[in-house]
């Protein structure tokens, strides 16, 4: 196994805040996979699927760990919600290191997200049932691709941060 740490979970989770954390307590580089699909492609999650569609935002995801795993220096990596539901991807993030599933509950999902627009997934009416179905069809494979699961509902990111490093014996 690798030692990089790789966040995953549901939109709104908190994988972006508990990595910049991870990162400033471990002084390692924060790398955002969701970030680096926009940069290689000009342009916005929204903008890839209206333009070349889901299909090839899957594609550039699987993509973009293939290049992580190039990497020597250990880092925190912060995932898409949906980076795990290939088999190949959950294959390819636990090589690459711990793998953290950050849970979260569907109302906090909606609190997180009032407003949100740049979630595709989650565009249109009755967010609340969007939500609660995807949860529910994506938790068990969460769970299945990750090492260590940690509630991330009632929590502050530096507290859920420190339960990881404490969990993976990092400090
Ligand atoms: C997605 C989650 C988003 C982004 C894209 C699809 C998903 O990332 O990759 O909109 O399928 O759950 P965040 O989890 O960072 O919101």
């Amino acid at each position: 196994m690798g030692e990089h740490i790789v966040l995953i979970g549901f939109m709104g989770a908190g994988k972006s805040t508990v990595g910049r954390w991870l990162s400033r307590k471990l002084s390692r580089q924060l790398l955002d996979t969701d970030a680096m699909i926009e940069a290689r492609a000009g342009m916005t999650i929204s903008e890839i699927f209206a333009a070349r569609g889901e299909e090839a935002f899957r594609a550039a995801e699987t993509e973009v760990l293939a290049g992580l795993a190039q990497r020597r220096q250990p880092v925190i990596v912060s995932t898409g919600g949906g980076m795990p539901m290939r088999a190949e991807n959950r294959e390819a993030l636990r090589k690459l290191g711990s793998v953290v599933y950050l849970r979260v509950k569907p109302e906090t999902v909606c609190e997180r997200l009032a407003g949100d627009t740049t979630r595709p997934l989650l565009a249109g009416d009755d967010r609340q049932r969007k939500v609660e179905t995807l949860l529910a069809q994506r938790g068990p494979i969460y769970e299945e691709a990750a090492h260590l699961t940690v509630d991330a509902d009632a929590r502050g990111p530096e507290a859920i941060a420190e339960e990881i490093l404490h969990e993976l014996h990092i400090v």
